[in-house]
């Protein structure tokens, strides 16, 4: 798979949040190469650990925006973050338990994981803060 790479198509206007999401799209290229560089499956499970444990640390950063500029969208943002933290732990498990190593489409799913809700529920939080803050 190609790098994620950052661009202002991905940024949410907001720099502490655009600090955040390019933190973790170079987690995500770091993942990538450690696949392709066929690393072991403990170094692939540590990557995906760090990359979700960052990815949930982010999502209470922008939470704590919401709540602080009064965001209306605040319930609905919250239960994305927290239907994409199940979704990434139910990817993690199955492949602890299965035993077997990231695929292609994993990262895929990863990709699309990471880059979709900041092209859609982020930069809508992200057009809500450049005013308010
Ligand atoms: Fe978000
Ligand atoms: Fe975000």
């Amino acid at each position: 798979m190609k790098d994620l790479v950052w661009g202002d198509i991905l940024s949410v206007g907001v720099d502490e949040i655009d600090e955040d999401h390019r933190k973790l799209v170079n987690i995500f290229n770091l993942l990538n190469h450690a696949v392709m560089d066929e690393e072991s499956p403990e170094y692939l499970a540590a990557i995906l650990e760090e990359l979700i444990n960052c990815t949930a640390w982010h999502f209470s950063h922008e939470e704590r925006l919401m709540l602080k500029y009064g965001y209306e969208e605040r319930e609905a943002h919250k239960t994305a973050h927290h239907e994409l933290i199940k979704a990434a732990r139910e990817l993690q498990q199955e492949i602890l338990q299965a035993d077997k190593l990231l695929a292609d489409k994993d990262i895929g799913f990863l990709e699309r994981w990471l880059t979709e809700h900041i092209l859609t529920d982020d930069q809508r939080l992200g057009s809500f803060l450049s005013q308010e803050m």
